[in-house]
């Protein structure tokens, strides 16, 4: 008899072990909106659907950004069989028809869960439901989930996200998983195989250099972000992808700690999830969000994040490999006075501390080979490296490049 019951599980038992995440659906850093920065809980579907109308009408969605994410807050309860359902109030044509919507506009839609038995905003969570809730979601048409780690009590995290990738994987309709615990457990040892991008911090929050603590928690500004990133390069590339967080652009910040917390995440390459309002965005965070230049650092399809070369009190230099043997270079000045730098191409050795290219690491070469330099931001081009460069960059700011190799061996 057991060995009947056994030989009856036994093909379920494959066909769980052979399920994987989708693969391929970001090669590249995922870009799109998210509404929980800006909105929190206070969502519904006529602002979803006018924020797919403005990531067209701003030139966002030809920049590249694809999701219109739906973050907490738009469960209302399971029906009758335990499949979830929105808030009929806030959603009353139901996700199907939102999907549809922002589908018809070239865009993609994004839900949200929670890997525990409530949501972080305390509703329906996913535990005990996955298979179901997959289900759900692809009935409905979602693209990409943002899994959570609230209330997770209990729970071993690989084993949750492994579960979800599972549902999904059974569900059948390609999902991007967003494997959101915060870096408690590690996830960039183990996320690879479950999702494609893992939050390495907690949340964000609109402020160049802040901790703000709730109690059990803290948010974080782009500098402490930032600083949590460090040992996590070697972890990340095509199809997994460390993410900072959605950002913060357009919140509040000034113009110039705007532009330096987009070119981080660019440098980083980081998931460029916006987190703002795009029906009162100003024209300067528009053209922060839509520069193509920049995006194009990010998206490059090396994939690989900067490094960080060197620190000079308040200022960093940082250079990220891309391909074509090209580089990204980003001055950050962190402090509060301008900052004068002077950098000596011939007597700089920047080599990729981490990822070796073709058998060999990432190398410049600038005492051999030389560059043309290009101001992003400037949007010109900034001679060559030839000479030293000399810049001055104004406090909370960054000066971000692209080199191109014109020449090599020099002498
Ligand atoms: C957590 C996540 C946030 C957001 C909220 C929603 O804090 O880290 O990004 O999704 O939950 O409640």
């Amino acid at each position: 008899m057991k060995t009947i019951v056994i030989l009856a599980l036994l093909p379920f038992v494959s066909l769980a072990a052979l399920a994987d995440k989708f693969e391929g659906l970001a090669l590249s850093p995922p870009m799109g909106w998210n509404s929980w920065n800006t909105f929190g809980c206070d969502i519904d579907e006529g602002l979803i659907k006018t924020i797919a109308d403005k990531m067209v009408a701003s030139g966002m969605r030809d920049a590249g950004y694809q999701y219109i994410n739906i973050d907490d807050c738009w469960h209302g309860e399971r029906d009758e069989n335990g499949f979830i359902q929105a808030d009929k109030t806030r959603f009353p044509s139901g996700i199907k028809a939102l999907a549809d919507y922002v589908h018809s506009k070239g865009l993609k839609l994004g839900i949200y869960s929670d890997a525990g038995n409530k949501t972080c905003g305390g509703r329906p969570g996913s535990n005990g439901h996955e298979y179901q809730d997959a289900i759900q979601y692809a009935r409905w048409g979602i693209d990409y989930l943002k899994y959570d780690w609230c209330n997770t009590e209990n729970l071993s995290a690989p084993g949750a996200y492994r579960t979800m990738r599972d549902a999904l994987a059974a569900a059948g309709r390609p999902v991007v998983l967003s494997i959101c615990e915060w870096g408690d457990n590690k996830p960039w040892l183990w996320g690879k195989e479950m999702g494609h991008l893992w939050r390495t911090t907690g949340d964000i929050i609109n402020c160049w250099d802040c901790e703000v603590d709730h109690g059990s928690w803290s948010s974080w500004g782009i500098l402490r972000i930032l600083d949590m990133q460090d040992g996590l390069r070697q972890y990340a590339g095509p199809d997994h992808w460390n993410d900072p967080d959605m950002m913060e652009v357009g919140n509040g910040m000034s113009e110039h700690e705007d532009r330096a917390h987009f070119s981080i995440w660019a440098m980083l390459a980081a998931p460029l999830i916006a987190g703002n309002d795009l029906r009162s965005m100003s024209k300067s965070t528009q053209k922060i969000l839509t520069h193509s230049e920049v995006i194009a650092v990010n998206q490059d399809a090396l994939g690989v994040q900067a490094f960080k070369y060197k620190t000079q009190n308040d200022v960093e230099i940082w250079f990220k490999p891309l391909q074509d043997k090209q580089w990204a270079m980003m001055i950050l000045n962190r402090g509060d006075k301008k900052a004068g730098v002077s950098f000596d191409w011939r007597n700089e050795n920047v080599v990729d501390p981490d990822f070796p290219g073709n058998g060999q690491f990432y190398t410049a070469g600038f005492a051999n080979s030389r560059y043309k330099i290009f101001d992003l931001w400037a949007n010109k081009s900034a001679g060559t490296t030839k000479s030293s460069l000399r810049v001055s960059v104004e406090p909370h700011a960054v000066k971000l490049y692209r080199l191109e190799k014109i020449t090599s061996e020099i002498h």
